[in-house]
């Protein structure tokens, strides 16, 4: 176990309270990256005590099995215009920094009022994309995990800890 389920309770509650100061009368949108985001999405959104939207937006990459190309695509995009909106990118995890980096650029282009990230795990050591990330909850040493949204081969995701595999699939 790398995070205990205790210690992901705090710092989401750090994290829903820091939502709740730095947007208070602004009614954001918390857009959650499907589907590792879902799980933190559904407790950051209960931790923050602000009105606030919330939407989806599901990403793949083209071709290849990994997303290590870097070549991103929207699969399932958001239901609502995000134009003159305060966007929060959730993200469960931010790996190369490709996947959050694309969606960056493409929200952007959709004339958000302000569009900022917040992300529950960095490993910040695999980074070959540099992102800006304005909220993080742990910056995480080089290891496959799992738990709390995060999947190995679709499954892992309803631990309630983030855990390190111990066999370390590659890729
Ligand atoms: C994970 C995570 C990010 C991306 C980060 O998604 O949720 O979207 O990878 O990697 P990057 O920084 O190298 O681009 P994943 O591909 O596991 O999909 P999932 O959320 O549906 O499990």
């Amino acid at each position: 176990m790398l995070i205990t389920p205790e210690e992901i309770g705090e710092r989401v509650r750090e994290l829903g309270q820091s939502l709740s100061r730095d947007y208070a009368g602004k009614d954001p949108l918390l857009v959650g990256v499907l589907k590792g985001a879902v799980v933190f999405m559904a407790d950051l959104m209960r931790a923050a005590d602000i009105p606030l939207a919330a939407d989806f937006i599901a990403v793949g990459s083209y071709g290849g099995t990994t997303r290590s190309s870097g070549v991103v695509k929207i699969t399932a995009d958001l239901s609502v215009s995000i134009e003159e909106r305060h966007v929060v990118i959730v993200e469960d995890i931010i790996d190369t920094g490709r996947t959050i980096g694309y969606l960056k650029r493409n929200l952007e282009t959709r004339r958000p009022a302000s569009l900022r990230v917040m992300a529950l795990l960095d490993k910040i050591e695999r980074r070959e994309v540099e992102v800006e990330l304005d909220y993080v909850g742990f910056t995480i040493p080089n290891h496959f995990v799992v738990g709390y949204g995060l999947d190995y081969r679709g499954r892992y995701r309803n631990l309630p800890c983030v855990a390190v595999l111990e066999e370390e699939p590659r890729g």
